[in-house]
Formats: structure tokens, sequence, C-alpha cells
């Protein structure tokens, strides 16, 4: 691992809470909650991560977030996640959670939800460390579900920032959620979704159309697409690009075919994510070694997605500033220019 890239700076837009348990603290929540698994032990069930599509991912990810019971485990999960982050230098962090995933096991929003607050809270007091929460809606499941989960939400409103699209995403279109996106938007909520990971590219323009998403996570069918590659060139609308994911799920056959060189070079605002790091081989500086080894791409270039990420942040303009300051500074203690 390069010093470069273990030192950077980072700012992770797209990682889903539940995807960063590891499998030994899957094990010790279910030792604590008198819960047994399908799996013998750590191993056996770290082996069963080799997927072939987002689906076969899935069903492995709700199996294991079955653990998760009380307060303190939520926390005890989110606070693993951040200290992770810390030690490789994410300095911000907007996390995605599943409430559907839980309620529909019985357990409370408000326990789910204060969990991953207070580990949200520490890491701020500890580390100076910035977070923002974002409520992902599952999109299997039916719209009224989603309504349903909105307005369990309200009384935590002030913990919350934005909504999201996640799980199944073929056959299960933008257009699906667009009454709950609504709602959303008006009670304040910023707004992102899911497309273009195993959808097609007209997924995120309904994304965008439909559901006003200002942010699309993956998105890289963009690549198959050149006016819209264009469109979200022009408008600097980001894409949360999840490298590791994308080969792990066969999203690309190896990582030197991946978009994410073609869609910087043609100046799309792409920033690096780990996803779900726990089930995908790595966190955010594995992510940005796999764009440099396998995909072979420049510091120049990795210190621009940095920048990116920060760009595309929920941070005040005032935050960006000191925070692309110090991505700035780290390039030139390398002689490293950004590309754009
Ligand atoms: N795609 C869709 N749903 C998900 C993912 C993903 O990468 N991770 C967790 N839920
Ligand atoms: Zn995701």
């Amino acid at each position: 691992m390069s010093a470069f890239i273990e030192q950077l700076p980072k700012v992770e837009l797209h990682l889903h809470i539940e995807g960063s348990l590891e499998p030994e603290l899957v094990f010790a929540l279910a030792r604590r909650n008198g819960i047994t698994l399908n799996y013998a032990d750590e191993s056996a069930l770290r082996a069963a991560y080799d997927f072939h599509d987002l689906q076969s991912f899935l069903d492995i990810y709700y199996a294991g977030m079955s653990v998760l019971q009380t307060e303190q485990d939520f926390f005890d999960m989110t606070y693993a996640y951040l200290q992770r982050a810390h030690g490789e230098h994410v300095r911000h962090t907007e996390i995605f959670f599943d409430p559907q995933a839980h309620t529909d096991r019985g357990v409370p929003f408000s326990v789910v939800i204060t969990g991953i607050h207070r580990a949200l809270e520490q890491a701020r007091h500890e580390w100076g460390m910035s977070s923002r929460l974002i409520m992902s809606f599952l999109r299997h499941l039916p719209e009224e579900s989603a309504i349903e989960t909105l307005r369990q939400a309200e009384p935590f409103h002030p913990f919350l920032t934005g909504v999201g699209l996640d799980s199944a995403e073929k056959g299960n279109p933008p257009e699906k959620f667009r009454r709950v996106y609504a709602l959303a938007r008006e009670q304040g909520y910023r707004l992102v979704a899911h497309a273009g990971e195993e959808g097609p590219p007209q997924y995120i323009r309904d994304a965008l159309a439909l559901l006003q998403v200002e942010r699309i996570d993956h998105g890289v069918a963009a690549i198959e697409d050149p006016a819209l590659m264009d469109e979200l060139a022009e408008a600097r609308i980001p894409l949360t690009v999840c490298p590791l994911s994308n080969l792990k799920l066969k999203v690309v056959n190896s990582m030197a075919d991946h978009p994410m060189a073609r869609l910087l070079q043609a100046g799309l605002c792409v920033t690096v994510n780990s996803d779900d790091p726990a089930y995908f081989g790595g966190y955010m500086n594995a992510n940005y070694l796999a764009l440099q080894r396998g995909l072979g791409m420049s510091d120049a270039e990795l210190l621009q997605l940095a920048l990116n990420g920060v760009e595309a942040c929920w941070l005040s303009p005032e935050e960006k500033a000191l925070l692309m300051r110090d991505i700035r500074a780290h390039g030139e203690q390398y002689g490293i220019y950004p590309v754009r």
C-alpha cells in the first residue's frame, strides 16, 4: 500500500453500514443474542462470500444483519466501521442504513437509528470525524412500505439528512418510488438513489428526472450512453462509484475493464467508495489501491477522485474548502497535482 493512498484525506459517500459487519462481529453478536447461524464459524461464513450477481450478495447480506437486535448492536457495528475508516484517513462519511431490513424482523426503527446515531456522535467527539445519515428504501418491497418507513422516521428527522434507494435494481425501476421521493423532498430530505449498477442507463435518467435525486449511487452503466455521460459531466452530477463492489458482483469482469478512468477523463464527478466493505474485500484504501494497481490510474487522478468526493458531499462550503485544502496539500507533498 502506498503512503500516498494511505495518508490521503478521504470522504466516503456510499457505505451501507450493515455491509460493514465483519464475520467476527456477526458471530460475536449472534453469541450475545443467543442466535444460531447457518454457518459453523467465521471462516465458513467468509467462504460463502463468492457472489455471481447483486442478488446472490443480497441474500447473504440480509442473513448477516439478522444478528442485529439491540441499540448496542447497532452502536457496535457503526463504531467498528468508523474506527476503521478513521484509521484510513476518512475525514467525512455519509452512511446508508436499511431500516426496513430491521423493522420487518421486529426491531423498532428507534432502536436502529439511536444506536447508529450514538456512534456517529462519538466519532465526531473523539476524532472530529463528520458524518451524515441516509435512510435507504428497499426497492424490492412495495412503495407503501417505504412510505410507512418515512412516517416512522419523522421523530428522528434531525438525525437524518437524506433518503436513498437500494437492493435489487432489475425490475424495480425508479418510477416505482415517485410518490415516496416526492414526500421526502417535501419533508426537506436530500435525495440520492442507486441506479445503473445492474440496471440500464435509463434508470439513471429516470432517477434524475422522476425522483429528482442530486447524486447517483454506482451509475457505472452511464459508460454505455455517451449522451448521458455528457449530461452528467455538464451538470456535475456526482456518481458514488464502488470499484471492488463492481468487481465482486461481476458488474465488471476485471478491474482493468472498470469504467472509472474513462468516466473521470470524460469530466464526470466520479468518487471512490467501499459500498459493503466486509463483503467486497476492502475499505477505502483498498478501493483506491485497486484503481491504481488494477486500472493503472495515476496519483494525480486519485487525488482528483478524492477532491470530487468533497465536491459531492453534504458538508458546508467552508468545511469543503478546508478539506480540499488538506487534500491538495497532501498531493503537493508528493509533487502531485489534481488532473482537473
Ligand atoms: N446495491 C444494491 N443494494 C445494496 C447494495 C448495492 O451495492 N449494497 C447493499 N444494498
Ligand atoms: Zn450500495
